[in-house]
């Protein structure tokens, strides 16, 4: 049996990358999800690829009527709610602070942190009402950014350690009836998008050498896939195996907080 077996969920940003991969694990360990996805294409296939156990609705994150339809489209389908993950993001394609368009500057700062926080803030407050009558929990994905500079620029950067904030004040909150956790992965091949107030709506982190470069600031020295990170939401979503866990982030970076002062070895006698 499933570790999941009988719940439901809802994930955000479904339609690719992360979100995807988890989509396709909980539904493997036994959960049926609801996705709010923006783009209409990706929804088609998802839909097409993993058939009823998934129910997809077209919106956008930062809109909290979109949020409160996809509760309500799937506490309608699948009779309950036990965890809701917020996922959707952007990144900055590590913009320095100096290189931000002076006259753009606001409408981007607007747009990252209503995608990347106000996004998962609004998707909570539709979700937290259903969450409690099943003792459900919420789980944020948060990113190497969340802990460490040099992840993004300083807009993803402040983003992601806002989410940092919003888990730990949401689990003080919430509590007793509902668990608030994240997980923090590093780096990963998907199509992350960039903000279009920087013309950048339609690039994505596949078009970084992303390997190079996680493997130069990580102990693992390997680019994860995206599937490799979704056992950390299976495991914090899980009623039975992390009842007592509420405020905690999940760090599967590859080691970046440990990887020293000194250059990272090769390798070793092992
Ligand atoms: N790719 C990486 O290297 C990396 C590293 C650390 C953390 N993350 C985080 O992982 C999460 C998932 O990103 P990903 O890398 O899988 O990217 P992705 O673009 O493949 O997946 C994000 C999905 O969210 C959707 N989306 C974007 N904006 C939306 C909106 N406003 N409303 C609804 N849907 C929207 C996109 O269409 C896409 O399907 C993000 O929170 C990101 O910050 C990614």
């Amino acid at each position: 049996m499933g570790w999941l077996q009988g719940d439901v969920a809802i994930v955000t940003g479904g339609g690719s990358g992360l979100g995807r991969a988890v989509v396709e694990r909980f539904l493997n360990e036994g959960a049926r999800v609801g996705v709010l996805e923006k783009s209409a294409e990706k929804l088609a296939k998802l839909e097409a690829d993993l058939g009823d156990a998934v129910v997809g609705i077209q919106g956008d994150v930062t809109s909290y009527a979109d949020n409160v339809r996809v509760v309500g489209e799937t506490v309608a389908r699948f009779g309950k709610l036990d965890t809701f993950i917020g996922n959707a993001a952007i990144w900055d394609f590590s913009t320095k602070l100096v290189d931000l368009p002076e006259e753009t500057m606001d409408r981007l700062f607007d747009e990252m942190f209503h995608v990347n926080v106000k996004g998962y803030l609004l998707g909570a407050r539709a979700a937290a009402r259903a969450l409690a009558a099943t003792g459900g929990s919420i789980i944020f994905t948060v990113s190497n950014a969340g802990f460490y500079p040099g992840g993004g620029g300083p807009l993803y950067t402040a983003s992601k350690h806002a989410v940092v904030g919003l888990i730990k004040e949401l689990a003080f909150e919430l509590g007793p009836k509902i668990r608030v956790n994240g997980v923090a992965p590093g780096g990963m091949l998907t199509d992350l998008r960039g903000p279009g107030s920087l013309g950048l709506g339609d690039t994505s982190i596949a078009s970084v050498p992303l390997a190079d470069l996680v493997k130069q600031c990580t102990v693992l020295q390997q680019l994860p896939e995206a599937a490799d990170y979704a056992g950390n939401y299976v495991l914090l979503a899980s009623k039975t195996n992390s009842s007592a866990s509420t405020g905690v982030i999940i760090n599967c970076d590859g080691g970046m907080g440990v990887r020293g002062l000194a250059e990272i070895a090769g390798g070793n006698d092992l």
